[in-house]
């Protein structure tokens, strides 16, 4: 019989409750239980980045970080940043630039490269690229993705 855990934490906002099993991992928590499908799953042991969510202000791997770690956490994910409209001119870039095809890997890309403008105002295209090193795309070859991120940065960095 596994064993399972009451958990407390606020997901985009909104204070959570739930009991959890002790393996379930985070982005399965968040698909499964709260029907927050935007953060994907792929890979499953951390490599592709398909699965980033960010928590206490930091992105990690929701597949390789388990729900009961996340008690007492705030938890956002591509819904709650799209709903805030903190991701509304990255997702601009990416849709006039055509940085995504089968839109897979988007929500992680767009998770992953938003943290990279929170932090930086300059940053060089090899920067850009290294900060979204774990994050795989199979269909654009990251060329437009990048061009997409350097243009919101350039933005950003204008408005001072
Ligand atoms: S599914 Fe988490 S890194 Fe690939
Ligand atoms: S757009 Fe298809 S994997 Fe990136």
């Amino acid at each position: 019989m596994e064993q399972a855990f009451d958990i407390t934490l606020t997901v985009n906002g909104t204070p959570v409750a739930r009991r959890v099993e002790a393996r379930q991992h985070l982005v399965d928590f968040l698909r499964e239980e709260l029907g927050l499908t935007g953060s994907h799953v792929a890979c499953e042991h951390g490599v592709c980045g398909a699965c980033t969510v960010r928590v206490n202000g930091e992105i990690v791997r929701g597949c390789l970080m388990l729900a009961v770690q996340a008690n007492g956490c705030r938890v956002d994910t591509v819904e709650g940043l799209s709903d805030s409209k903190e991701l509304e001119k990255l997702q601009k870039a990416f849709h006039e630039r055509n940085a995504l095809q089968c839109g897979f890997c988007t929500p992680g890309m767009l998770m992953a490269a938003q943290d990279l403008i929170n932090k930086k105002t300059k940053v060089s295209r090899e920067e850009i690229r290294a900060h979204i090193s774990g994050n795989y795309c199979r269909c654009t070859g990251y060329q437009a993705i990048v061009d997409a991120i350097e243009e919101v940065i350039q933005m950003e960095a204008a408005r001072g």
